[in-house]
């Protein structure tokens, strides 16, 4: 059970200002129970730091999830979207094709599965009108590649067999969104920022003694707030219950008439290999996969044992453009990318990437996130883990994790995300975890060993 603080915390810190930590230092700021509380919000990079998972050119912003309490959360985050937040281009409604690639994609499998069930809460409709979009309608079901590619013409190419698309769906302009959330949250004045990196946590038998700073200099607070994303796992031991999974992302630059062909499309979405396309912006076209990712295994100090004890441990961080300017995403990776770009927009198929990034999800067992107080450090709180889903929540998940701070379930919803989000009773088998959430790619790919293929990207296109 986590152990709420009997008193108001005097000073908080959070550390890192990604969607997890800036939505949190924004809910802190409104709050009546923190009004005399001193808040500071650390980063390692000065706003916005470009590694960080939530800073890029877009993220989906979609409803279509399977578990009510998300569905409800999404709800709740789409009134923002559809309002100010996303204003200014910051969200744009041009719906979600979900699609499977294979036409014997079926019940077997768990992501066919997925889109099946899918389709029946389509045709059930749950109020919301189907049908095509020039009938007003706001769920479509693609019954035949015929319909997926009516959907998707100006793409040209095979851009899936069977699935619907969700025209109640967008995408976010994710770098845009941070800046006028960390704007929200400057306006409060309640919130001192302050970009500094921290080295480590210092551990007591019970509570976090101090928090050291890259400089040497050690920072006391009354609950120290981790929401480090995938760099997490460097500053607590999480093994077996969070680790950093690198995901390829590759982009393109195209001319304004192809900005006019692509650029009221929906985003494509493939449940049999993870592969998406969003609708491209400012003549830049994005390919992606949602996929397990790669492991970047280093071996690291204890980080709650004391240096002097000399214990390690082996765990999977992120590797970015900061520790290696020249890196690009594996031949692999490159690979499945440019497959489906020639797939999907065959005009493109040899349109060579501006550039490429690894992006690092923290990934859970089960893509719930991990919000909840420290089992045995009861002045330490995490909120990560967001498993690659946690974009969208900008605006509203800050109000659920102070709920959480607090021991405070609002509602059903609050009562039913504490338990979901909780440190888990027990770790994982494996010290490394590779998610059991829907994904697409090969299981187990570690990123040194696919840097070293060093193949040609044509070579491994036939492993593919
Ligand atoms: C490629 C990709 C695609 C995605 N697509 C979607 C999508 O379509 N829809 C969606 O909803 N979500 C999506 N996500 C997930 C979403 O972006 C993440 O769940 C979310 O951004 C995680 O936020 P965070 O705060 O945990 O991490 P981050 O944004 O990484 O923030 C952590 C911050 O902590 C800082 N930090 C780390 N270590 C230290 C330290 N020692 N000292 C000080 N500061 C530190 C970092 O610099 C960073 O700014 C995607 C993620 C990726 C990577
Ligand atoms: C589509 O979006 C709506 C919310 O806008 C959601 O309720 C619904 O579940 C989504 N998906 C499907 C398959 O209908």
């Amino acid at each position: 059970m986590p152990s709420t603080p009997k008193e108001t915390p005097s000073s908080i810190l959070i550390i890192g200002s990604g969607v997890f930590g800036l939505s949190t230092a924004y809910a802190l700021a409104q709050r009546e129970a923190f009004k005399r509380t001193k808040i500071t919000l650390l980063e390692r990079m000065d706003f916005p730091a470009p590694d960080a998972a939530s800073i890029d050119s877009s993220r989906i912003v979609r409803p279509d999830y399977p578990d009510p309490a998300y569905a409800a959360l999404m709800a709740e985050s789409h009134k923002y979207w559809r309002g100010d937040f996303g204003a200014e281009g910051r969200y744009t409604e041009s719906g979600l094709c979900l699609v499977t690639d294979h036409p014997d994609d079926s019940a077997e499998s768990a992501s066919g599965n997925y889109l099946v069930k899918a389709l029946e809460n389509v045709k059930k409709s749950l109020g919301l009108k189907v049908g095509r979009r020039e009938d007003g309608g706001q769920v479509e079901p693609l019954e035949s590649a015929r319909a997926v590619n009516r959907v998707m013409a100006s793409m040209g190419g095979d851009c899936g067999q069977s699935g619907y698309v969700n025209w109640t769906s967008g995408w976010a302009d994710a770098e845009a969104g941070m800046h006028y959330m960390r704007k929200l949250v400057a306006a409060t004045g309640r919130v001192e920022f302050r970009t500094a990196e921290v080295e480590r946590l210092h551990y007591g038998e019970s509570k976090v003694e101090s928090v050291e700073l890259a400089s040497g200099e050690q920072l006391h607070a009354d609950l120290i707030i981790l929401a480090t994303g995938a760099w997490t796992p460097k500053l607590i031991d999480l093994r077996g219950i969070a680790s950093a999974t690198g995901q390829v992302l590759a982009y393109i630059d195209i001319t304004q008439t192809e900005q006019d062909r692509f650029g009221s499309n929906p985003t494509l979405l493939s449940e049999s290999s993870g592969m998406f396309i969003i609708q491209p912006r400012s003549r830049q076209l994005k390919v992606a996969r949602h996929g397990y990712g790669y492991a970047n295994f280093v071996t690291i100090p204890h980080p709650e044992r004391p240096e002097s004890a000399g214990e390690k441990i082996t765990v999977s961080l992120p590797r970015t453009k900061q520790d290696d300017p020249n890196i690009n995403i594996p031949p692999e990776g490159d690979a499945a990318c440019r497959a489906y770009l020639r797939k999907t927009i065959p005009d493109l198929a040899d349109r060579p990437w501006t550039q490429t990034r690894i992006c690092w999800y923290t990934d859970t067992i089960n893509g719930d996130w991990l919000i909840d107080y420290h089992p045995t450090y009861s002045n330490l709180f995490l909120t990560t883990g967001g498993s690659g889903h946690a974009y969208k929540f900008l605006p509203v998940v800050g109000e659920r994790i102070v709920d959480i701070v607090l021991g405070v379930e609002r509602d059903e919803l609050g009562a039913s995300v504490r338990r979901k989000w909780r440190w888990p009773e027990k770790r994982g088998g494996d010290d490394h975890v590779w998610t059991g959430d829907w994904r697409g790619g090969v299981k187990g790919m570690v990123l040194d060993e696919e840097l070293a293929r060093g193949g040609t990207v044509e070579k491994e296109k036939a492993r593919l």
